[in-house]
């Protein structure tokens, strides 16, 4: 018993040098490499670009979620898409760093991750093998 407060300290010491480390590289990141992605944020809020579109699936579904849309479809496309519009998509006469910011927030989310997770991801995820999940999925 004696030694619980020796392990609650060490714990505490351990959360704040695992939490504090993470969010230093965090806002380096952000700051450093970033400005055009937080640049990019600014106007995807601005203009609401998430009333139709989602982001790892959260958000509006009129258009396509728009997680991996620099792998899908490169920049020149998102840029003409922008400029044009298309469909139900409205034109957005943007300035072009605005259109560089929007691309390269898009750019961020698409470095962060893959969504949708792939079968076998979630297989994983869910403890099953990835028939057992497509077959609940398809
Ligand atoms: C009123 C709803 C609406 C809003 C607001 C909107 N979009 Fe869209 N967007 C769409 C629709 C619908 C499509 C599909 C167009 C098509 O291919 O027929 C689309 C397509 C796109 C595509 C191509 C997606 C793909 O997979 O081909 C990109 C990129 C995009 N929009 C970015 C944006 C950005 C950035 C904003 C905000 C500045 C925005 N959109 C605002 C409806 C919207």
């Amino acid at each position: 018993m004696k030694y619980i407060p020796i392990l609650f300290t060490s714990y505490c010491l351990i959360a704040v040098l695992v939490y504090g480390s993470a969010g230093n590289g965090e806002s380096h990141a952000i700051r450093q490499e970033n400005q055009a992605a937080q640049a990019g944020l600014q106007l995807w809020r601005r203009h609401n670009c998430v009333s139709c579109h989602s982001i790892y699936g959260k958000g509006g579904h009129i258009g396509a979620d728009l997680t991996n849309v620099v792998s899908r479809r490169g920049a020149v496309y998102i840029e003409h898409i922008l400029e044009t519009g298309k469909g139900s998509m409205p034109r957005f006469p943007f300035h072009d760093n605005d259109v560089e910011n929007l691309i390269g927030y898009l750019q961020h989310i698409n470095q962060l991750g893959t969504y949708p997770l792939k079968n076998d991801m979630s297989a994983e995820f869910f403890g099953h093998n990835s028939e057992q999940v497509s077959s609940v999925v398809r």
